[in-house]
């Protein structure tokens, strides 16, 4: 791809696989015996949620769901699930994996939706978090990297649909 002057570098490839093989690692630890179920949550998650698996060395399953609440740089606030998982979620442990928790409305909707399903545990995985002071509490979070109020995007993150084919993680300007 072109080299686009607005894109400053944040995460390289390598520092992220780095991180990642180490979550896999706790999640795997964690979850020795068990086979979660892992979430993905399109579209943003779909590049994290491919090597995340990939690092796990425990067995699992895994399904999509996608919800949609942003519009070029803001979030609308609105959560829409324009896509539920397939499979059943009763007595099972999950794992929802996000790209990237600002707010954390995204995952309070989701929690509060698995809440209802009667799952076993709930867990959150995310490759990024900002800092924020409206975050929501979370338990059972794993966290790749805690990032400062800047958009950010590539490694699956869009502006408007783009940049989510990048091998690294870029701060927009
Ligand atoms: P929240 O509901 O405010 O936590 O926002 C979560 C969702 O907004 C994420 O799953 C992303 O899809 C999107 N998002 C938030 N911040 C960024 C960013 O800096 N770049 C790209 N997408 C973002
Ligand atoms: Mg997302």
């Amino acid at each position: 791809m072109k080299k686009n002057p607005n894109l400053e570098i944040l995460f390289h490839k390598a520092q992220i696989q780095k991180r990642i093989n180490k979550m896999g690692c706790s999640i795997s630890k964690n979850f020795n015996g068990e086979i979660p179920i892992l979430v993905c949550v399109l579209n943003g998650s779909f590049i994290f949620f491919a090597d995340l698996v990939r690092s796990l060395s425990i067995d699992c399953e895994i399904d999509f769901l996608k919800v949609s609440s942003y519009q070029g740089r803001k979030t609308t606030g609105r959560i829409i699930l324009e896509k539920d998982i397939s499979l059943n979620v009763y007595g099972r442990h999950i794992i929802i994996v996000e790209d990237i928790i600002d707010s954390g409305k995204t995952v309070n909707f989701l929690l509060e939706r698995f809440k209802k399903k009667n799952c076993l545990s709930i867990s959150i995985v995310t490759m990024l978090k900002k800092s924020n002071k409206f975050n929501f509490p979370l338990i059972n979070e794993y966290i790749g990297f805690e990032v400062k109020q800047e958009f950010v995007v590539g490694y699956g993150l869009d502006y408007n649909q783009r940049f989510r084919n990048l091998e690294a993680i870029y701060i927009l300007n």
